[in-house]
């Protein structure tokens, strides 16, 4: 077990939930409401969503990212298909290989340097369709922001949705963390999702300040057919599901989830200017959200983390990822960039 004492770098999902979230909570625990979605609470969330994605935008409030992700792409395939997917897609590399199991399909991965994944890629892929000895593409998922904390541009996924539409495929986005993309680009979250050709968005709300929950979103009324049959054989229908979509109402109400992602984006950036200029330090990835992948003298990281917990990510190359949160606090970026570099300092002196 880690043991974490004070603030950390390591993840948004190690950080507890906002305020107002767990005020609605709370208030919502009044009472006999009917279970599994029937109630005026997840009326009303699905309303706050149908305002910001349209009305014809169907919703399915499940528990966990992954869940959203397995739920989501049985929305847009069978057994025999395959998923087109970066190699560092979390699809791929975290999710114990549910999406398999759950989909039946096989993944066709492609190399990710930045996290995103490009048309010139995937054109060889759509040569065997329709040639019954291999599993059929029908599907691109793609992750916004990425793992590697990179974000999509809406032309970028425009044109794979075009590409794919144009080929029968259809996309799906692991939105994980789409509101700290969307609060990166500026702009809305039907903007980088429904108006730019997506099919089906696992919204995340855990990393955003929920306590629990996502939401699968799904922008053509025939895909969501079946949903509420496959996300409850997927174990992913919650009885009391009043207590999620408080919790999404909260967030869509007064762009509390802008406020969330904005913040925690901003405090990547101070941390990003902070060590910008500390020698032996290497930025790997554009900073466009709220993580840092950064390339640091291997000596370094034990002191680093017992004072600021957080992940290496590459073993290897030695790059940490440092990550923000809605909570992040000003202060705690300054002691740790202090940190960085002054133990970078008694490194350097050491040799
Ligand atoms: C890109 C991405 N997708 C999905 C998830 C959700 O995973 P979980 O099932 O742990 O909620 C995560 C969590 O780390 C993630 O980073």
């Amino acid at each position: 077990m880690i043991q974490i004492t004070g603030p950390s770098f390591a993840s948004d999902n190690n950080s507890g939930v906002h305020p107002k979230v767990m005020e609605a909570i709370f208030n919502a625990n009044r009472g006999h409401v009917v279970a599994y979605g029937d109630d005026p609470y997840t009326q009303s969330a699905i309303g706050k969503f149908k305002e910001v994605f349209g009305e014809d935008t169907e919703i399915f409030f499940v528990y966990n990212g992954t869940g959203a992700n397995v739920v989501g792409l049985q929305a847009i395939t069978s057994s025999f298909n395959a998923i087109i997917c970066a190699n560092t897609a979390h699809i791929n590399e975290d999710e114990c290989g549910a999406p398999e199991k759950h989909t039946g399909c096989k993944l066709l991965t492609l190399p990710s340097p930045d996290g995103k994944i490009r048309v010139e890629q995937m054109e060889h892929l759509l040569h065997v369709i329709g040639n019954e000895h291999h599993a059929q593409p029908c599907a691109i998922s793609i992750t916004q922001a990425t793992e590697l904390g990179t974000v999509y541009k809406p032309e970028e996924i425009l044109a794979i949705t075009q590409f794919a539409h144009r080929h029968g495929l259809r996309v799906h986005v692991d939105g994980a963390r789409i509101c700290n993309a969307a609060a990166s680009l500026g702009i809305g979250l039907r903007e980088i999702t429904r108006d730019v050709g997506i099919d089906v968005l696992s919204f995340g709300g855990t990393k955003n300040g929920l306590m629990f929950g996502e939401a699968v979103l799904v922008f053509d009324p025939a895909l969501a057919r079946n949903m509420r049959y496959i996300r409850k054989q997927t174990t992913q229908l919650a009885s009391k599901m009043r207590f999620t979509a408080v919790q999404f109402e909260t967030l869509l109400t007064d762009d509390l989830w802008l406020e969330n992602a904005g913040h925690a984006n901003k405090m990547a950036r101070i941390l990003e200017k902070e060590i910008r200029g500390i020698p032996s330090l290497e930025i790997t990835q554009e900073v466009e959200i709220n993580a840092l992948f950064v390339k640091v003298p291997k000596e370094v990281i034990p002191k680093l983390r017992e004072e600021f917990f957080f992940y290496v990510w590459d073993e290897e190359n030695s790059i940490v990822r440092w990550m923000t949160s809605f909570d992040t606090k000003e202060e705690d970026i300054r002691a740790f960039a202090n940190l960085i570099r002054d133990t970078v300092k008694t490194i350097k002196l050491f040799h």
